[in-house]
């Protein structure tokens, strides 16, 4: 099959790819990129753990095609450099046990506040719904976001 160019910019690197035209961002990000902080739960849409930024707004890299990110911004879990105030108030908050949604978790809570949203705890569970935590992390996760939401 014939494969596309794909040019990104990736946490901040000009990444050039060539790729067949059915390959997921998720699978792009993961097995050409090497940056598997991004994971795949259901990789049909359905858990949030592939969530990324694409021009800062969140997309589920599982449903995304690579060829969509061309000439785009991709923000992966590897862009926050580990010290972003989300990524240390959850581990104030204890808001993981196994860890696996949490990359995804922490996509959508900084999507969430860009978006102007977290205004209370309602909103922030609403705006927080397409992550799931098979672990049941959900009230530190709130608690996390609510802290970097400033209440
Ligand atoms: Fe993408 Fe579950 S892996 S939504
Ligand atoms: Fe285990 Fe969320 S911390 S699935």
């Amino acid at each position: 099959m014939d494969e596309i160019n794909v040019n990104a910019t990736v946490n901040g690197r000009a990444e050039h790819l060539r790729v067949d035209a059915a390959v997921t961002l998720l699978d792009a990000l993961r097995d050409r990129l090497g940056l598997t902080g991004t994971k795949k739960g259901c990789d049909q849409g359905a858990c949030g753990a592939c969530t990324v930024h694409v021009d800062g707004r969140r997309v589920l890299s599982c449903l995304t095609l690579a060829v969509q990110a061309d000439g785009r911004e991709v923000r992966t879990v590897e862009g926050l450099g580990g010290t972003h105030p989300m990524q240390e108030a959850f581990v104030r908050h204890d808001a993981f046990q196994c860890g696996y949604c949490t990359p995804g978790q922490i996509m959508s809570a900084v999507a969430l506040l860009n978006e102007g949203r977290g205004g209370t705890d309602a909103e922030i569970r609403e705006f927080m719904s397409g992550n799931l935590c098979r672990c049941g992390a959900y009230p530190n996760i709130v608690a996390a976001i609510r802290e970097v939401a400033g209440r």
